[in-house]
């Protein structure tokens, strides 16, 4: 009996249809394979050739349904193996939330064949050929930093290079900027994580500095603007215990000190180390009745290689998550 995912390919709009039905009872209109009562589901390594056999001509958008067979057996409902990937499902899908369903997720097509996305990139020798991108942004969520100017008012300055570990954040500054010298006098920062509609607020900010003169490496690039959340389209909000505004239209705010600045070895950035004391939260971001952040309903503006995306649909989680409805399905 197989304890791996099983995965089901659904017309969007079925599955869509099937939520307000409360359950999903197999009927892929148009395609013949959930006939006899079940529903036909595959395991990952059968993913691609159902979707090459049963789908390629296919071209009304398809969703991949991930499902908990554990969960399903638990339900009482009977699952039977297809060797050498297939599976069958002997009951309606229950849209009600319960633990059977893992996921739903859009399928994509290219070069005219729906692609599975769970097949892992081939591992042959020459599986990769040498790249040479000009920058190294793999992609992190873009964050505005509010800082506080020598005259008391804000500055505001659009980054991405961070990371967190426990309360501590580590934002990599570059060091000519007006928000590096008003780190290293006045340790009070907010940080504040804009979701997918404030990306043009972060292009409005991209070639401003707070910094006057622009410094010599920027003057071709940048101007120096004192007003930097006017001139973003933002709106500066009071924090509680630092002097650095939040920026209101972002859903989830930190309140920060600088702690501790590292130059990096080229002399053109700090590491700059942030111990967070206050998180301010969008409450539609918080599940009720918790202190977490409901993981699926926080979209971060995630910036890769120059240009901005949404986060993507959910594929799995850790065993220390406490929202999951049980422990991962990874062997
Ligand atoms: C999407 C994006 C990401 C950026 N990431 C960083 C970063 O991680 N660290 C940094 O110091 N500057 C980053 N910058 C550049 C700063 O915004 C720029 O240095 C600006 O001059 C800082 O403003 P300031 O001089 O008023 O501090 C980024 C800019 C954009 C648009």
């Amino acid at each position: 009996m197989t304890a791996e995912p099983l995965y089901h390919v659904v017309i969007t709009d079925d599955w869509e249809q099937s939520a307000m039905a409360g359950e999903y009872a197999a009927a892929t209109g148009g395609v013949a394979h959930e006939t006899g009562g079940y529903l036909r589901a595959t395991t990952a390594a059968g993913l691609q050739d159902l979707l090459d056999d049963g789908y390629r001509d296919l071209e009304l958008p398809l969703t991949l349904v991930t499902l908990d067979a554990a969960a399903l057996r638990a339900e009482g409902v009977r699952v039977e193996d297809v060797p050498p990937h297939g599976a069958r499902v002997y009951a309606p899908l229950r849209r009600d939330g319960g633990p059977a369903v893992i996921a739903a997720a859009p399928l994509h097509r290219e070069h005219g064949r729906w692609v599975s996305p769970l097949t892992a990139p081939p591992a042959a020798e020459h599986s990769h050929i040498l790249a040479h991108p000009n920058v190294l942004y793999v992609g992190t969520p873009a964050y505005l930093v509010a800082s506080t100017n020598p005259d008391g008012s804000a500055n505001l300055a659009a980054a991405s290079s961070h990371f967190a570990l426990g309360t501590m954040l580590c934002l990599g500054i570059e060091s000519d900027g007006q928000t590096a010298l008003n780190m290293a006098d006045r340790p009070g920062i907010t940080v504040n994580f804009p979701s997918l509609e404030l990306w043009p607020a972060v292009v409005r900010l991209s070639r401003l500095t707070g910094r006057t003169p622009v410094p010599a490496a920027k003057a071709d690039r940048y101007t120096y603007e004192p007003d930097k959340f006017g001139a973003a389209r933002l709106t500066p909000q009071p924090a509680d215990l630092v002097t650095a505004p939040r920026v209101q239209e972002c859903r989830l705010q930190f309140e920060a000190t600088v702690r501790r600045m590292t130059p990096g070895v080229d002399g053109g950035y700090f590491m700059v180390e942030a111990e967070v004391i206050r998180v301010h939260a969008d409450p539609a971001l918080v599940r009720e009745g918790t202190d977490d952040i409901e993981p699926a309903a926080w979209r971060p503006l995630v910036y890769a290689f120059r240009h901005f995306f949404d986060r993507g649909d959910e594929v799995g989680w850790l065993a220390s998550s406490r929202m999951a409805p049980h422990p991962p399905l990874v062997d």
